[in-house]
């Protein structure tokens, strides 16, 4: 919708042009086709809610479910607002930046709820700062990287609506959001080369491996993506935009992005997970079965 300027398509909310159901024409359609996406995620978040409380009994967990059920209402209303403003840069950004937060929330409950983590749950709460002692650089180092990517997104949202004129993107970049982004991109390279360098010498997982590789594929993509999304930015405005090219480079380079970023945070999950599960099968008052601790590792 960003890349196509659509966002003002449908001037109002809740309701769209006064309507449920308008017309799907032009910009509409991506406009109220973002707002029935929303809708139906918003009605997921709250069955996955129910589910939680019916089938896990770890409070923690429960509590996730909440607090991404209420990310998830604060980003409907943020959409809602930024349209009833006419898309002030910061609600924008705003809105933006939430929205990897709520995959973060929602990819954490699928890892957390994942069979391996059930046995691992009690003990995460009891001792998990004596858990995380062993493997404390490995996992300082993703949590620091997939942090570091988090600011990226940010950074390129910031970007992404710089030069945002009452809903009119201007074809111009603003340079010091642009020299930031790029700053940034520097520094998340380095971070995920660092990450890989070590987790490939000294983290003897393969599930965990595996990822890594995903995490240097998609972080390749990413870059060749960002400068496509540069050269499609500062197309000649003499072509009517926005170009076929420009709306497919910038959204993917958003979505490859939003991947790479749940990637390093499966990958330091899966960390955590296995500094807790060593931890746990030493456990003296209820240890781990080895046989579940080494499922876990
Ligand atoms: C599950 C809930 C929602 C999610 C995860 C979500 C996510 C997103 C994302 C990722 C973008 C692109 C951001 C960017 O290009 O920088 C976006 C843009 C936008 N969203 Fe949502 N959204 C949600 C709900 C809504 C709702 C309910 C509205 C209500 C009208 C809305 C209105 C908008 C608008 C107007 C834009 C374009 C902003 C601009 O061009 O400045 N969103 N949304
Ligand atoms: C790993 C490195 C990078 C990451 C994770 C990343 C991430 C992102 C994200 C998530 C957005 C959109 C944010 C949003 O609207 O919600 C964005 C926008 C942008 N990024 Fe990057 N980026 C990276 C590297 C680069 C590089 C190397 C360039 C090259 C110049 C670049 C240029 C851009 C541009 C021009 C935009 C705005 C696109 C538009 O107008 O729609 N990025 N970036």
């Amino acid at each position: 919708m960003t890349s196509n300027d659509a966002g003002l398509s449908v001037p109002d909310w809740p309701l769209s042009q006064g309507q449920l159901m308008p017309p799907m024409v032009g910009g509409v359609l991506y406009e109220h086709g973002h707002r029935m996406v929303a809708a139906t995620v918003g009605l997921l978040t709250i069955v996955l809610n129910i589910w939680l409380w019916k089938a896990q009994s770890y409070p923690w967990v429960r509590g996730l479910g909440l607090i991404a059920l209420a990310a998830v209402i604060v980003q409907g209303v943020l959409g809602g607002v930024t349209v009833l403003f006419f898309l002030p840069t910061p609600i924008s950004v705003l809105h933006a930046s939430l929205a990897p937060l709520f995959l973060c929330l929602v990819v954490t409950l699928s890892v957390v709820t994942s069979s391996s983590w059930v046995h691992l749950s009690r003990f995460l709460m009891e001792g998990w700062r004596e858990a995380l002692k062993g493997t404390e650089r490995e996992l300082r180092l993703a949590v620091v990287t997939t942090l570091a990517l988090y600011l990226q997104h940010v950074l390129g949202a910031a970007l992404r609506h710089s030069g945002t004129v009452n809903g009119t993107k201007g074809a111009v970049l603003v340079t010091s959001a642009l020299v930031v982004h790029l700053g940034g991109a520097v520094a998340v390279t380095g971070l995920i080369i660092v990450v890989s360098r070590v987790f490939i010498k000294r983290i003897h997982d393969p599930t965990i491996i595996r990822l890594v590789y995903l995490e240097l594929s998609l972080l390749l993509a990413q870059l060749f993506l960002g400068w496509g999304a540069y050269l499609a930015r500062i197309d000649p405005a003499n072509q009517v935009q926005p170009t076929v090219a420009k709306v497919w480079i910038t959204t993917s380079h958003l979505t490859i992005g939003v991947l790479l970023l749940a990637t390093s945070l499966v990958v330091t999950l899966k960390m955590t997970g296995k500094a807790v599960g060593k931890a746990a099968s030493k456990n003296r008052k209820s240890p781990l079965e080895p046989a579940l601790a080494g499922q876990i590792l």
